[in-house]
């Protein structure tokens, strides 16, 4: 491709360190696009005539069927997708081929297939993000008023509700969703006809190729546009935040579905067996979902460290840019699909979590605050008053519904016998009214309006 200038061929370790073809080949139905787009540009501006346009859009699909079809030959000694697509379009159309790269470098062609292949991946995100979310809605209708232990520090707090801890998760994924659609927007300019660094001087339209490939305009400062892997960066980042709450979901599922809590039972699809422990079943894919923050997180900070310190405009540094995405890339697609699916499959065990929402004192703060409202103490007092009753219970091995009126008298003779009423778990979450709160009356509010909002 730069015969003109070279007496020599590359050594073969040049050639090695060099060539990104083996990786950028995942690029060439935009690096095929873009070409196309390109190339339509160039003859409607009467820089290429129509007839070399023309075989070179039947020649470019050609190419794009032979590698769709697995029968294109990839060649290391033409370094990259697009010095390969090029060749083999020569070998096809023959001259017209060489008149495609006018007007154009590869540095704005990487920047601009590198631009759409991860604004799809943004698409793919939020597409994977949406259905996980609607599984998590779906568990949170089934079980919107069933009650189970709400922790801090992982020691039972309060009893909440079921559905109340998986719309929790749909606020988190909700906000994964909104830093994609967000990276996406800015993200959605062109950086075709940028050329090398300075522009070209050839008549390019370049709003007429940012709008054939789905770009709100083209980039507005030439060495910005080859230079620039923002957008990279933002994918990664928005990853990395996304894999870090599919992280905190899959230990929950993890423990839940341990013999100790039985919360949750996973289904036989989403898990696996021992080969020596005949009684095992293993959240496996929890656990693989739980690990896979470390690669993404991984390429998030190799990126940077690529791009950090690199001068304007375009460095062959940049080539490291793609792998880590790509990796970083399959990996969050699929934990979301695996998330989604073991979301959809598990079994909630009720009773379990009904058994489990009751111990603990979990309504030690329900009895304190009826203190408060019946008996009219300070709530410092009652949290005093409360503590004593939690340390007798503690004391006769019992929960705090268990002890007998009598019992809480001798705590403080105040006490009269609606206090139980609080006590219960239902009566517990039903109270919890506030706007966010854990009532089943609130989360089904809340899940009326995110169905609203997906819908
Ligand atoms: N393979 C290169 C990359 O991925 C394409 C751009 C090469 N540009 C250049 N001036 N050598 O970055």
């Amino acid at each position: 491709m730069w015969g003109g200038r070279f007496a020599a061929g590359p050594d073969a370790i040049m050639e090695a360190i060099n060539a990104s073809i083996g990786f950028d080949k995942r690029l060439a139905k935009q690096d095929i696009d873009g070409s196309r787009a390109h190339a339509a540009m160039l003859a409607a501006q009467g820089i290429l005539t129509d007839s070399d346009a023309e075989a070179i859009r039947e020649g470019l699909l050609t190419v794009l069927s032979e590698i769709e079809g697995g029968t294109f030959q990839f060649s290391t000694a033409l370094e990259d997708i697009h010095m390969n697509v090029e060749s083999r379009l020569k070998e096809i159309v023959g001259e017209p081929a060489g008149r495609l790269h006018t007007a154009r470098s590869r540095n704005d062609q990487v920047a601009t297939d590198f631009k759409l292949w991860v604004r799809d991946q943004m698409d793919a995100a939020m597409a994977g993000l949406t259905a996980l979310m609607q599984a998590l809605i779906g568990q949170a209708e089934a079980g919107a008023d069933w009650v189970m232990p709400g922790f801090t520090h992982l020691q039972t707090a309060q009893p909440v509700t079921w559905g109340h801890h998986m719309m929790a998760y749909v606020e988190m994924f909700a906000r994964d969703r909104s830093r994609f659609a967000d990276a996406r927007k800015r993200m959605n300019e062109c950086p075709l006809g940028a050329a090398a660094l300075a522009g070209t001087s050839f008549p390019i339209d370049r709003e007429a190729t940012a709008a054939a490939l789905g770009f709100d305009r083209p980039a507005a400062n030439s060495l910005d546009a080859v230079s620039d892997r923002d957008f990279a960066l933002e994918y990664l980042s928005s990853a990395t935040i996304c894999a870090m709450h599919l992280s905190r979901m899959a230990e929950e599922l993890v423990i839940w579905s341990s013999a100790q809590f039985r919360f949750v039972t996973l289904s036989d699809r989403f898990s696996t067996g021992s080969s020596i422990m005949p009684q095992k079943k293993n959240p496996d894919a929890a656990e693989l979902i739980r690990a896979k923050i470390g690669r993404i997180l991984g390429a998030n900070v190799a990126l940077l460290t690529v791009m950090k310190g690199l001068p304007l405009a375009y460095s062959k540094d940049m080539q490291e840019d793609k792998e880590q995405v790509f990796d970083a890339a399959d990996n969050l697609a699929l934990a979301l699909a695996a998330m989604e699916g073991m979301v959809r499959d598990m079994t909630a065990n009720v009773a379990n979590l009904e058994a489990a929402a009751g111990s603990g004192f979990s309504t030690a703060t329900d009895l304190a605050d009826w203190l408060v409202r019946v008996l009219d103490m300070p709530f410092r007092d009652a949290h005093h008053v409360t503590g004593a009753l939690v340390k007798l219970a503690e004391d006769k091995g019992c929960d705090l519904p268990d002890l007998s009126l009598a019992d809480m008298q001798s705590v403080n003779g105040q006490i009269t016998a609606d206090v139980f009423d609080v006590l219960g778990v239902h009566n517990s979450v039903a109270s919890r009214m506030s706007y966010g709160g854990t009532a089943p009356a609130q989360v089904r509010a809340q899940i009326t309006r995110w169905k609203e909002a997906l819908a």
